[in-house]
């Protein structure tokens, strides 16, 4: 875990490894981030390569997203199609959060391994020093089809919270 007053090898690696992150899920524009209140977790693979990024961030509110029905016909493989092909809405009614997900990403070869899940896992048991978060108390920054589908397994719910919309800090 890289924190805000660590040396600043550490912060310019965050950095970089930020940017790579962004270019990967297609932000043209890095957005400001607060980095003062940011925890990066890292998953470092046995040969030393960063192969999992978890940006996190204090955030107030969050809001749930609304499931929309699937075909009740579909296959597990036509639902994945579904998901990744349409919009997703929440709701306009803020509700309190504690840790918001800015940035999740996992290297493409070596995904659905877990390890987005042991990062957040560990993102929970460290956060706030002492405590443990819940489930309902993350919520997850504008997230892609990757990211809803890995949340609504994660959670237990296609219901979890969302926030931020593009930067524009949630002002629906
Ligand atoms: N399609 C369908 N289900 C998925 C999924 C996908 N692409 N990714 C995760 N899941 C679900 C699965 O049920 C999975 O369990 P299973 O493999 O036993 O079926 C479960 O979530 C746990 O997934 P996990 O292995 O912990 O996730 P991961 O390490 O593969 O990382 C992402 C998930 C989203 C971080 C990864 O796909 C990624 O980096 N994508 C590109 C960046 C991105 O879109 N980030 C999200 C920003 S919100």
């Amino acid at each position: 875990m890289v924190l805000p007053d660590d040396p600043k090898y550490a912060l310019k690696k965050v950095e970089e490894i930020r940017e790579m992150v962004d270019n990967d899920l297609g932000f043209q524009q890095a957005p400001l981030m607060c980095y003062s209140r940011t925890k990066t977790l890292l998953f470092i693979s046995n040969d030393k390569k960063v192969i999992g990024c978890l940006i996190a961030e204090h955030i107030q509110w969050g809001y749930r997203v609304i499931e929309e029905k699937v075909p009740e016909i579909s296959s597990e493989n036509e639902k994945v199609i579904f998901e990744r092909q349409k919009a997703w809405c929440c709701s306009t009614s803020p509700e309190p959060a504690i840790c918001g997900i800015s940035r999740i990403w996992v290297f493409s070869m070596m995904r659905r391994k877990k390890i987005a899940s042991r990062m957040i896992e560990c993102l929970r048991s460290n956060f706030i020093y002492g405590s443990y978060l819940s489930k309902e108390e993350i919520a997850f920054s504008d997230p892609t089809p990757d990211g809803k589908l890995f949340a609504t397994q994660y959670c237990g719910t296609g219901q979890f919270l969302v926030y931020n919309f593009l930067n524009g800090q949630s002002r629906l």
